[in-house]
């Protein structure tokens, strides 16, 4: 079984040279030649798709393929989607549905919705996914290519929801524009390039997020847009079955010049009663945050933040958050801290932008105060200390100041990628997973095994 080195290019020396006496002679005999080699996307680096998958006896079905054919050169500006004309203050609701039809433009197809969101299935991707996510315990499963993110608390979704031990697992995409980005980041394994990250304007990222909640527990789950991944029995478990996984919630980033600090966040709710038949659809807008109303300090824990949602509490002190006003379209929810925007599946006393703004690499201040590792270093929440994560940065600044660090411009897949590289480059094990094809799904031939056993 070929196992791949991530650091060593195992070509033979000879087969180096005759490349590079081509490259010499297409130079010599067509100028122009290395110049239009630029415009190709990097096909090369063939980072791993994925690192777990089931048994090929317990699955036989489609593979999850990354989507890494990122392009060379910055996308041209007529390539920037049309919503970004949208006001995204006044007509938050017409943005937040023209974003979504965009993202859904090209990555739903139609059909089966198990076939959705496979962007590298097109001859020339348009959607583009991180690399480097496959790796560790809660890394991609190979189905969907799904990354396991937290946990549920019971009644965090519902009041009716008593499911214990539940957890979220979610795949991201990035348009055109940030598969440049990430292009430049990644366009050499060895080497990825931590300096200097920025997305253009146009950047557009999603990400749907999907729950092991049973769905019956969940009133606003009725009629479920359901998902076979393979994901561990319950968040505590590291032991992955293959499992029904309901979609509950859409994020959204996108990269707009009008965005006081830079991005403009947007969050979408499952809400099965809107019926729609295309299920993707029943994704209502949950509402639009541009920046962390930094003067907004409602007491301590705050009476919007509401961590089991009998009803949706609206802050109406925010000024750089709206929510849907309309209570027959959104079911009831908790929201971010202090009503601030946050989604279903997110933490109750955080918000998008507050820990979206702390991406860096190394990773050093974690994404909220509450995930501090010393509990006596954990801020009161609402004082000086805590609001340092609800004051308004902008895109690609530095949260921690510390220039060993750095920005990867409100990114969080990108910071943790480069983390995941970091650690696999530290810990010493040189082993990584090659591209991984249904033939090779035995447990001996596992080419994964390695990385498993030392976990
Ligand atoms: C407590 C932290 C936290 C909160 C709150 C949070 N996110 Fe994230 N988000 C993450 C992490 C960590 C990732 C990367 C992990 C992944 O996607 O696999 C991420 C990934 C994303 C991505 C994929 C692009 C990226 O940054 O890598 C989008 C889009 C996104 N989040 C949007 C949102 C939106 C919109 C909200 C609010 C509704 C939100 N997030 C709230 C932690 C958070």
């Amino acid at each position: 079984m070929k196992q791949m080195k991530f650091c060593r290019d195992r070509r033979p020396t000879s087969v180096l040279w005759l490349a590079l006496l081509v490259v010499i002679c297409a130079a010599a005999f067509c100028g122009d030649a290395s110049a239009a080699d630029d415009d190709k996307p990097y096909v090369d680096q063939q980072y791993p798709d994925f690192g777990f998958l089931p048994p090929s006896k317990q699955y036989k079905g489609p593979v999850f393929t990354l989507s890494q054919k990122y392009p060379k050169v910055e996308p041209d500006k007529s390539l920037k989607p049309s919503f970004l004309e949208i006001d995204f203050q006044k007509k938050w609701r017409e943005y937040l549905l023209g974003a979504q039809e965009y993202c859904f433009q090209e990555n739903v197809l139609g059909g089966d919705f198990a076939d959705d969101f496979d962007a590298a299935k097109r001859t020339q991707p348009t959607w583009f996914h991180v690399p480097w996510q496959h790796y560790g315990p809660n890394g991609r499963e190979g189905v969907h290519g799904l990354t396991k993110e937290a946990p549920v608390q019971p009644q965090q979704l519902a009041i009716s929801q008593t499911y214990k031990g539940g957890q979220m697992y979610a795949v991201g995409l990035y348009n055109i524009f940030g598969g440049y980005t990430i292009g430049k980041v990644w366009a050499d394994k060895q080497h990825p390039k931590m300096k200097d990250i920025h997305f253009p304007v146009g950047t557009v990222v999603m990400k749907v997020l999907f729950t092991d909640v049973p769905s019956e527990q969940v009133p606003s789950l009725t009629n479920p847009l359901k998902w076979n991944a393979y994901v561990t029995e319950n968040y505590d478990s590291t032991n992955r079955v293959f499992n029904d996984m309901t979609l509950i919630q859409m994020d959204l980033m996108v990269r707009d010049d009008r965005a006081p600090h830079g991005w403009v966040f947007g969050n979408y709710q499952y809400n099965g009663k809107m019926n729609n038949k295309n299920k993707w659809k029943n994704l209502v807008p949950v509402g639009i945050q541009w920046g962390n109303d930094p003067e907004v300090n409602d007491g301590t824990w705050g009476e919007y933040s509401n961590p089991v949602p009998v009803v949706t509490r609206r802050n109406p002190h925010l000024k750089q958050t709206i929510i849907n006003p309309d209570d027959a379209e959104l079911p009831p929810t908790h929201l971010g801290w202090n009503g601030r925007l946050n989604g279903p599946a997110d933490n109750y006393l955080s918000s998008c932008m507050s820990c979206h703004m702390t991406a860096q690499a190394p990773a050093r201040s974690p994404s909220s105060p509450l995930f501090l590792v010393a509990p006596e270093k954990i801020p009161d929440v609402g004082s000086k200390d805590w609001m340092r994560w609800f004051q308004n940065l902008n895109c690609g600044d530095r949260f921690d100041n510390d220039n060993t660090t750095s920005p990867t411009d409100f990114s969080l897949q990108l910071s943790i990628s480069l983390q995941n590289y970091i650690d696999w480059r530290d810990s010493g094990n040189k082993t990584s997973a090659s591209k991984y094809r249904l033939e090779n799904t035995d447990e001996d031939a596992d080419p994964l095994s390695e990385i498993r056993r030392t976990r």
